[in-house]
């Protein structure tokens, strides 16, 4: 049975190799997945990917989200490929092409998550971007629409809200996995950062997400290693989930 600490993914939200080492010795043992991001793969690029793989027992989430023409998306997943990392992502795009490619560079060796829609992303904003109204007024019927284009592609899963989560198991099947950022312990609840729609570890869980991305609950507790454990303890009391 997978374990409360199984499902924490700690983002390396950090611009340095010092400080990302620094969280990844202090949170080692006490979270499932350390992801690398836009900002810390720029400056510190493979060599970072490959100290973390050497030194913790944890997957690596590298979170690039592709998004190119498929030529271009499928070279790039190639040589995320060799990385040997566990979860990579693209963007579900407006391609299902680009999102074949993806798969296809990645030759089985990571396992490729479409990014449905940016959680940052507002009907408001699909309505400036061109999108018919009726598409900009429902914007989950849009992330139900980019998971099934995912999944069609060949996709392992998607990155989408914890209220979203139960639907696309729902609709795509149990083993599509589900990564969901915005989550707040119950006892860190009221701040929300700038997070819109957040819900609790167990809460996600219960909901059938697979990984939770959880960052600055834990970054910013007085003592990150408690936070964590804490956050795997809520876990395992409140929601183990369907085998
Ligand atoms: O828990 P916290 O809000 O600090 O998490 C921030 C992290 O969540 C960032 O690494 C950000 O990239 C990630 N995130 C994401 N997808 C979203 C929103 C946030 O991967 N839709």
């Amino acid at each position: 049975m997978k374990r409360g600490k199984e499902y924490i993914v700690f983002p390396l939200d950090v611009d340095n190799a010092d400080a990302a080492k620094r969280l990844v010795e202090r949170l080692c043992g006490h979270v499932g997945m350390f992801k690398v991001g836009l900002e810390l793969f720029i400056r510190t690029g493979p060599a970072l990917v490959q100290w973390i793989k050497d030194q913790a027992a944890a997957g690596i989430f590298l979170d690039l989200k592709l998004h190119d023409i498929p030529a271009t998306v499928e070279r790039a997943m190639r040589g995320i490929a060799e990385l040997a990392v566990d979860l990579t992502t693209v963007h579900c795009g407006e391609s299902q092409t680009m999102l074949s490619a993806a798969v296809k560079g990645s030759q089985g060796k990571v396992k490729v998550l479409g990014v449905t829609v940016l959680t940052s992303v507002s009907g408001a904003d699909l309505k400036a971007a061109g999108y018919p109204d009726a598409v900009a007024a429902d914007v989950t019927a849009l992330v139900f629409h980019k998971a099934t284009m995912a999944k069609t592609a060949g996709c392992a899963g998607v990155v989408c809200s914890g209220h979203e989560a139960a639907a696309i198991k729902t609709k795509l099947g149990k083993a599509f996995l589900t990564v969901t950022p915005g989550i707040r312990p119950a006892w860190s609840e009221g701040k929300k950062d700038d997070q819109q729609r957040v819900m609790t570890p167990a809460q996600a869980v219960a909901l059938g997400a697979d990984y939770l991305v959880i960052g600055r609950p834990i970054r910013d507790a007085a003592d990150p290693v408690e936070a964590a454990r804490r956050i795997a303890e809520e876990i395992e009391q409140g929601a183990m989930p369907r085998a």
